[in-house]
């Protein structure tokens, strides 16, 4: 069974569209208001270039130069973002027609079988996504087996906007709970430094304007030019569904909570968004890995052994 497109309603006034092709979110309309980017048509995703609501994988953010070595064995994968691997390479998941397994009015899962090998990865992957609606929450539960030691890291890559007549996201305000973040290098890799947000940019600790905040000084937001960055959850608590962000518009009274069970959270304010979009017009909250974590020493691992079974969450909590 393979429709172009799947409703969810659980009669709360949330309503959402996916599409099978990249397990893509379509559109999520909250009593009508539209609060993410789409395409007019469902088939202008399959030339996009941005992500636009789609699961990102297998290895979601980037793995510089393509590079890693697993069991002594070194991969060299696609090299799709300038010198490094981006979301999981040429035909990553947001590209792979997803197979319906089970819908209903509120909930369908969907299914990809992921080939020993597909995009330079090892080991033959399963993996099931469903999306649930509960009462105004859109929840997004990976579940994911491979039959040889691997690297995984799924997200999803809307791009939210909360105002209701059309203007960029700069007048939200973010509210991040992470102590911490990873700055990067001129081409977006981790240094592996995790510098503590307070008194920077970086800090969102208490609610603020994303738009003031992208134009204060500081050398990390010039090289990403606007956030790009990783901020991360430590220790025991980390791997725990936590509320992550809170993001908000004045202008339309609307905002979005989002929990994971991930370790860190990309905050992408659509720095490199072009026609038929314009730059900051959305807003990416990616909860996630680390990025470059099968490279970096000490970032919590994303690899997945043969036979265990992946397991992350996503709730995005609308009001
Ligand atoms: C990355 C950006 C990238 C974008 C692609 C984001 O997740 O962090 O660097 O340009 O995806 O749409």
């Amino acid at each position: 069974m393979n429709k172009a497109e799947i409703h969810l309603t659980a009669g709360t006034g949330l309503e959402v569209e996916l599409l099978p092709f990249g397990a893509t979110i379509r559109s999520i309309r909250l009593f009508g208001q539209e609060l993410t980017l789409n395409y007019p048509q469902s088939t202008d995703y399959q030339t996009d270039e941005f992500y636009l609501g789609a699961t990102a994988g297998r290895v979601a953010n980037r793995i510089a130069k393509g590079r890693f070595e697993l069991n002594g064995v070194a991969y060299q994968l696609d090299c799709n973002n300038g010198p490094n691997h981006l979301h999981g390479g040429v035909t990553g998941f947001n590209r792979q027609l997803w197979q319906v397994l089970k819908q209903q009015p509120d909930s369908v899962q969907l299914y990809l079988h992921s080939a020993d090998g597909d995009q330079g990865y090892p080991g033959a992957l399963q993996v099931w996504q469903q999306f649930r609606i509960v009462d105004q929450q859109l929840e997004l539960s990976f579940l994911a087996l491979s039959n040889k030691d691997t690297v995984l890291n799924l997200t999803n890559h809307c791009y939210f906007n909360l105002n209701n007549d059309g203007t960029s996201i700069e007048n939200h305000q973010l509210q991040l709970t992470a102590t911490h973040y990873l700055p990067t290098d001129e081409h977006a890799i981790p240094t592996g430094e995790r510098r503590a947000v307070a008194g920077t940019a970086f800090d969102f600790s208490q609610a603020k304007l994303v738009g003031p905040a992208l134009k204060l000084q500081d050398p990390q937001l010039a090289l990403a030019n606007g956030f790009d960055h990783c901020f991360i959850w430590q220790g025991a608590e980390a791997a725990d569904l936590k509320r992550m962000a809170l993001l908000s518009s004045e202008q339309s009274g609307r905002q979005l909570e989002v929990f994971s069970t991930q370790p860190g959270l990309q905050l992408y304010t659509g720095n490199f968004l072009a026609a038929p979009f314009v730059s900051r017009q959305g807003i990416c909250l990616e909860a996630q890995g680390w990025p470059d974590a099968i490279n970096q020493l000490g970032f919590p691992t994303t690899q997945l052994k043969a036979g265990e079974l992946y397991q992350q969450q996503i709730v995005y909590k609308f009001s």
